[in-house]
């Protein structure tokens, strides 16, 4: 796919403003750490493997620029920085472990050798990213062989990885396989991640695709118009809970309900072992306005009480198979994951 989610160039990194899509296509210059944290914040780059790779260019970018008296000192402020900046996505403190274990085996080099080190361990994770992605979607397209009709909430796309994709890259493997079918896209209220950046990846790439908004789903389902059902991850607990974007449990019970297979595929970096189940995973909480308001128009009277949690779990037994870069994923979740991350 043509666009480009993030780069790193010059010395700068350079994102696709991800709150313009589909309207506008314009790229964002992050001129150091505090840029990349900015973004992540407001979403100009979003999902949870784009995070890792702007989190990791936004070390090697900081460390570019820290002053060589205070280097040290400092890199614990970008880390800490860029670590506050969304809580859910495992792939972001994910990424930030990589580069702070670049740093100790570099640091006594010297501060020009670890900032090399540094801005090459980042541009690993973005190539590892996409190399991920196309294995990964390999693996969930063998499953999904005679799907006709396939369903999808949030962006798991080009857009949320450093490219392919997750959940879509999925899609794009069938596609290339030379399977039809087509694609239900659930709009993803509220951030409407669905039709704004899932509905305009899929008509770039010529894919089938029906956008709904999210409360059709189960009627789609009743009907028998869902042969499978494939989503991203955000975070995949040990024992196989999943988060996701808000309503992904929502669609994994009325998938149960109607005995449609229910897939999560995202890479390794997104499965965090030492987070027990889904309880222990933090839910980002997110501004009111993204319910109350749509495209800065208020839907809602004022003053009335909002909710807005930007995940949810799911829960493993609901989850018919995870696949990675490294396989399938199937239940007892519990021990299959242990050693699937271990070979
Ligand atoms: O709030 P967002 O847009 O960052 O949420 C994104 C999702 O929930 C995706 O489904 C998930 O990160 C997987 S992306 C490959």
């Amino acid at each position: 796919m043509a666009v480009k989610t993030i780069e790193w160039k010059n010395d700068r990194v350079v994102m696709l403003d991800q709150r313009l899509l589909p309207h506008k296509e314009i790229y964002r210059v992050c001129r150091d750490y505090q840029d990349v944290a900015e973004a992540i914040r407001s979403m100009v780059i979003r999902g949870a493997p784009a995070i890792g790779v702007a989190a990791a260019m936004g070390v090697a970018l900081g460390a570019l620029k820290a002053p060589v008296k205070t280097f040290d000192r400092e890199f614990e402020k970008i880390i800490a920085v860029l670590g506050k900046t969304r809580p859910t996505a495992v792939n972001l403190f994910w990424a930030l472990q990589r580069m702070r274990n670049v740093y100790s085996d570099h640091r006594s080099r010297g501060v020009e050798n670890v900032q090399r080190a540094l801005r090459d361990e980042a541009q690993k994770i973005y190539k590892e990213d996409i190399a991920a992605n196309k294995q990964l979607g390999k693996f969930g397209a063998s499953l999904l062989r005679n799907a006709k009709h396939i369903m999808t909430h949030c962006n798991a796309g080009a857009l949320a990885t450093a490219g392919y994709g997750t959940a879509l890259g999925v899609i794009r493997a069938l596609k290339e396989s030379g399977q039809q079918f087509e694609v239900f896209v659930n709009e993803t209220r509220p951030y409407l991640q669905g039709a704004r950046l899932t509905a305009w990846e899929l008509k770039k790439e010529k894919i089938p695709a029906t956008l709904i908004t999210d409360n059709m789903a189960g009627h789609l389902m009743q009907k028998g118009k869902v042969d499978a059902v494939v989503v991203g991850c955000d975070r995949v607990a040990a024992n196989g809970d999943v988060a996701n974007k808000i309503g992904t449990y929502t669609l994994a019970v009325l998938a149960r309900r109607h005995g449609i297979p229910f897939y999560v595929a995202g890479p390794t970096s997104s499965i965090d072992v030492n987070c027990r189940s889904g309880d222990d995973i933090p839910i980002e909480q997110r501004d009111p306005k993204e319910v109350s308001h749509i495209f800065g128009k208020s839907v809602a009277p004022k003053g009335i009480h909002i909710f807005n949690p930007a995940f949810d779990v799911t829960a493993q037994e609901l989850i018919t198979a995870i696949n990675t870069e490294k396989g399938v994923i199937h239940p007892p979740y519990q021990q299959n994951i242990r050693n699937h991350v271990s070979h």
